[in-house]
């Protein structure tokens, strides 16, 4: 039988690329309704899939289909005409154009095909609507950027071709998945026939592709710059995309040449008022909600009851896409669309109003949602909604915050990141709050210290998070004294829990509990319930961290029956956490288990980052105690989260623990590997192993060394100081895989390191390796004549913390050696550690005699041959001491304030005792560069007092009286100009720092330089 329809559908001459799910749901689409819409935006591939479409269906319509182009159309009036000449309809003069299809269909089964209805929709939706109740066998397929808005439409939004996982690694492998990538290799090859994707390129074709929204329209302009440009180029260029997209095929319509004229096309069909809220909207970066939309939206005669109106007719109109997916629906541009969007805005100079409005609701959003997520008002859902809320508005409070800047709002900066410290910690976004909050601080100098002293604290607590100990601390101090001046007891007592955290996380116990001791009698007095429970918290971590189970035990079912009384969520997984670890160390390990279980699924319900992580380790280790194969899994995903939050402290830690797992399972190379990782980090940031991990870490390191023996245990270790987590995550993963057998140089005899190997047989009274160097002062190094003692040499860090703890001490006992260096250890275990450590260390040393033992102690042989940094300053500054008269110091002094070249064992990861000896040395270091600019200054010596003096303040830009001293200096050397200046930054420095004016004596000095009163 003949079809209705002679003509045929439009041949294209590139294949149709990937679409299969779409083009299967638009034809089983058809077969269910007679008006299928697809819409979407400019570019996006209506017309290609419902060519596709209509070609795959063709057989299903005896009469034929039947392929109508409107775009090339601009009136309403002969829609009908068209569509007539197309079928072939005769012509009949005088008949209405439509009824005179509608005759000629008649009970045909046929398809017509609409393509590109949007500017004349009122026209084709009439149309539509009267050939369907005419003719019963007849569907059309329309495309068109707007639905018709015709009964029984049915719309099918078309999407952007579909983009690689965010988190798939960039590799061509594994993006060939996805339709935008391969659309875009496809449409390069059209103009490059060589173009492949490759590993090496891959990363800018994503980079290409999720910058267009995996547009095709978009793609194929961008691919056609091929031509000129490499990949990289085209990426960096598409920040001006409507520069870089023309120059489109000239057999495509016009409005497909450039992609502005794509987008005009659109912007002309719509009416003033739908340009207004479509311009402003422009404003808003990762889509945004109605009531946003109504406070920026609003405005130019549109009051916020109009917005929700307008943004359906956008949404209808394919320029804004709806996302119901939430609790509340999202609306977004695409970002090509937006981009778009903000040319218009700026054309109509609204973008200072508009980017205004916007900060404005950032302000009130935060001001809103914060104070909930403090104190457990919200609970489990209430929690979970509220940091969701502000999730999903996060690009948007940057932008925000990036207008605040630009535009000198330094008070609405403060008052949008200053409280966003709890959002922050729980849903892990350390790093960048972090820099909001700093920004914030820097640039609000005069704001009010309610505003300052919040941001100051939520920085230094992030700080803390992220192991940056020093900064974290100069932040809090500084909030610290604020919320003194202010009486804000919450904030007291919060300030001194972030102080007693950083105490805890460098081992420094007895502080820490000292100041969350203090947090706790502050929140008391106060009468601060949530303070109250987190004080208890607090100290039951230091406590268990220091092994001291049963106190853990008391703090921490405080915190979690008040935190259960509170309803604060965080709290009670804390508690949770701590008292499963408790469990888990005392063998309680069903109790720890349904702890740890409760805690992990609650952290899990509100995505609270850390708290996930822990529980992971502290089920992965329960795992692993109950010879669990599913351990190492628990704790590489720990690791993964502790990672990415960039928490090094407990990255260490989980390192540590896989170490573990590994040499049990045979993976004694894996786990010196990893143990050595750990170790480079615990110096980088400079943090001890806490005793309550302390024996298992032991334990570990010797296994490893036994297993494989000193010489391939040095050379993994070796490794481990080079690798990067990547590297060691990667291997973990491969392992998982496949766990190899033992390396082979544990079959082998254990050897000495080779530094050590290298040289003559030890003799007790001589120093057979060459006089030993020992540097202390800065990082620090031990030298056997000329070759380095390296990490190799060590095996581990103890060894070498030993050596230091000799030389800085006289003799010692083996139990004050114990409380140095393992303070969770005593009787058997005590001695095992220190034997093993010592072995290893006159091992490194290549000499035994350097170590002494005598009358019951042990002491660092200062008879041999040798040269200490630390010893050359102790004995200089005795010497400046006894001198007279006083002048006669000077020398001594210069001796000493050479040798000290930095902090004591800088960089190194080392306990308590060597942080106490740290700060008395520095002291004595500051106090000698003062005594030595004050006796150049006594012999009317100012330039070499200056030299002093400014060391003194590199050394400590918070010691006043060397600013002051430099100052007096300058201005005897005839640069008063200098001293002034130095005045104001000084000023400026303890403003920032600490909060606080300069002392009334360097005021008084200015004030003489300057002529003040
Ligand atoms: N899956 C695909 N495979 C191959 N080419 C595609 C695909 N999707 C889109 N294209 C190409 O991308 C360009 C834009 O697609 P198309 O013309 O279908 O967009 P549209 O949504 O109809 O745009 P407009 O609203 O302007 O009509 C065209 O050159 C088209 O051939
Ligand atoms: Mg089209």
């Amino acid at each position: 039988m003949p079809s209705l329809v002679t003509g045929r559908l439009p041949v294209r001459l590139t294949p149709l690329v990937g679409r299969q799910r779409e083009l299967q749901d638009v034809v089983d689409s058809l077969s269910g309704t007679r008006l299928l819409t697809l819409t979407g935006p400019g570019g996006i591939g209506k017309t290609r899939l419902a060519l596709t479409a209509a070609g795959a269906v063709s057989a299903c319509y005896p009469g034929g289909v039947c392929w109508v182009d409107l775009a090339p159309l601009d009136d309403p009036g002969i829609v009908a005409e068209v569509i007539a000449r197309r079928l072939g309809v005769p012509d009949s003069p005088g008949q209405d154009a439509a009824a005179a299809i509608a005759d000629h269909v008649g009970d045909w089964s046929m398809l017509i095909v609409l393509d590109n209805c949007e500017h004349l929709a009122y026209a084709v939706a009439d149309l539509a609507e009267q050939l369907l109740g005419a003719c019963p066998a007849l569907s059309i397929l329309a495309t068109s950027r707007e639905v018709l808005g015709v009964d029984g439409e049915r719309s099918w939004p078309v999407p952007p071709l579909s983009l690689p996982d965010a988190g798939a690694p960039a590799a061509a492998a594994a993006l060939a998945e996805s339709d935008a990538v391969r659309f875009f290799e496809h449409r390069v090859q059209l103009v490059l026939p060589s173009f492949r994707l490759a590993d090496d390129n891959a990363a800018a074709v994503v980079q290409v592709c999720r910058r267009l929204d995996g547009l095709p329209l978009a793609i194929e302009l961008a691919a056609a710059q091929m031509r000129v440009l490499t990949v990289g180029q085209l990426a960096e260029r598409l920040d001006d995309m409507f520069t870089v997209l023309v120059g489109g095929a000239r057999t495509a319509p016009r409005r497909h040449q450039a992609l502005r004229a794509t987008l005009d096309w659109s912007h002309d069909l719509l009416d003033e008022d739908e340009r207004v809220v479509f311009r402003r909207l422009a404003v808003f970066c990762g889509g945004f909600v109605l009531t946003a939309a109504e406070q920026v939206a609003a405005g130019c005669g549109i009051g916020p009851q109009r917005v929700l109106e307008l943004l359906v007719r956008l949404a209808d109109k394919s320029l804004l896409r709806v996302d119901r997916g939430g609790s509340d629906a999202r609306y977004q541009l695409l970002s090509i669309v937006r981009e778009y969007a903000l040319e218009r805005l700026a054309e109509a100079s609204e973008e200072k109003t508009a980017r205004g409005a916007l900060l404005w609701w950032a302000v009130g959003l935060v001001e809103e949602v914060a104070p909930r997520l403090e104190g457990g008002r919200a609970g489990v859902l209430g929690l979970e909604r509220e940091l969701d809320r502000l999730d999903a508005e996060m690009s948007n409070l940057r932008v925000a915050l990036e207008f605040a800047r630009g535009s000198g709002e330094v008070d609405a900066a403060l008052r949008i990141a200053g409280p966003l410290g709890r959002f922050a910690y729980l849903r892990g976004h350390y790093h960048e709050i972090r820099q909001w909050m700093d920004d914030a601080v820097v640039a609000g100098t005069g704001a009010p210290a309610v505003l300052r002293a919040k941001a100051l604290l939520g920085s230094g607590r992030l700080a803390l998070l992220q192991c940056d100990y020093l900064p974290a601390v100069r932040r809090v101090e500084a909030a610290l004294r604020q919320y003194r001046e202010l009486g804000d007891a919450r904030g007291v007592a919060s300030a001194l829990q972030v102080l007693g955290s950083v105490a805890r996380e460098q081992g420094r116990y007895a502080r820490a509990m000292l100041l969350h001791g203090e947090s706790l009698s502050v929140a008391e007095a106060a009468d601060d319930q949530w303070a109250v429970a987190s004080a208890h918290g607090y100290l039951g971590f230091a406590c268990w961290l220091q092994a001291e189970f049963e106190r853990a035990t008391q703090e921490c079912t405080i915190a979690l029956r008040m935190f259960r009384e509170l309803g604060d969520v965080e709290g009670i997984a804390w508690s949770l956490l701590s008292l499963g670890t408790v469990a888990r160390y005392q063998g309680a390990r069903e109790q720890a288990a349904a702890l740890l279980q409760e805690s992990r699924s609650l952290a899990e319900r509100i995505g609270f980052r850390e708290g996930i992580a822990w529980s992971l380790e502290q089920l992965g280790l329960l795992a692993a105690d109950q010879g669990d194969r599913s351990a190492a899994a628990l704790l590489r995903n720990s690791l993964q989260i502790h990672h990415d939050l960039r928490d090094r402290w407990r990255t260490c830690s989980v390192l540590e623990d896989l170490a573990a797992t590994a040499l049990e399972q045979g993976g004694a190379h894996q786990a010196a590997r990893l143990l050595a990782a750990a170790e480079a980090m615990r110096v980088t940031i400079g943090t001890v192993i806490a005793p309550c991990e302390s024996a298992q870490h032991t334990v570990t390191v010797t296994g490893a060394r036994a297993a494989l023996g000193d010489e391939a245990f040095a050379a993994a270790w070796q490794q481990g100081l080079q690798a990067t987590i990547d590297d060691l995550q990667a291997d973990l993963a491969g392992q998982a895989a496949a766990r190899p057998d033992r390396p082979a140089a544990h079959r082998g005899s254990p050897r000495r390191p080779a530094a050590a190997a290298a040289k003559q047989e030890p003799g007790p009274s001589a120093a057979p390796g060459g006089a030993l160097r020992i540097r202390a002062l800065g990082a620090a190094t031990v030298h056997r004549g000329d070759a380095a003692v390296t990490a190799a040499d060590w095996g581990y860090a103890k060894p070498r913390e030993l050596l230091f703890l000799l030389v800085a001490s006289p003799p010692m006992t083996k139990d004050q050696l114990g409380d140095a260096l393992w303070p969770d250890l005593s009787g058997q275990r005590l001695g095992n550690a220190l034997h093993t450590a010592l072995r290893t260390l006159r091992h490194a040393l290549g000499d035994p005699g350097w170590i002494v033992y005598s009358d019951g102690r042990y002491r660092f042989n200062t008879e041999q041959e040798h040269e200490c940094d630390l010893e050359t300053f102790e004995q200089a500054l005795a010497a400046a001491r006894a001198a007279r008269p006083a002048a006669a110091a000077l020398p001594h002094l210069q001796r000493a304030v050479t040798a000290y070249r930095g902090d004591f064992l800088a960089g190194l990861a080392v306990g308590e005792w060597a942080r106490a000896r740290r700060d008395e040395l520095a002291r004595s270091f500051e106090s000698a560069l003062l005594a030595v600019g004050r006796l150049h200054a006594a012999a009317d010596r100012y330039q070499p007092a200056a030299a002093a003096f400014r060391r003194a303040v590199a050394h400590e830009p918070l010691n006043e009286t060397a600013h002051r001293e430099l100052m007096n200096s300058w201005v005897h050397l005839g640069e008063t100009a200098r001293a002034v200046r130095h005045y104001r930054e000084l000023a400026e420095l303890l403003q920032e720092q600490v909060g606080v004016p300069p002392a009334a004596e360097t005021t008084a000095l200015y004030r003489r330089l300057t002529g003040g009163p």
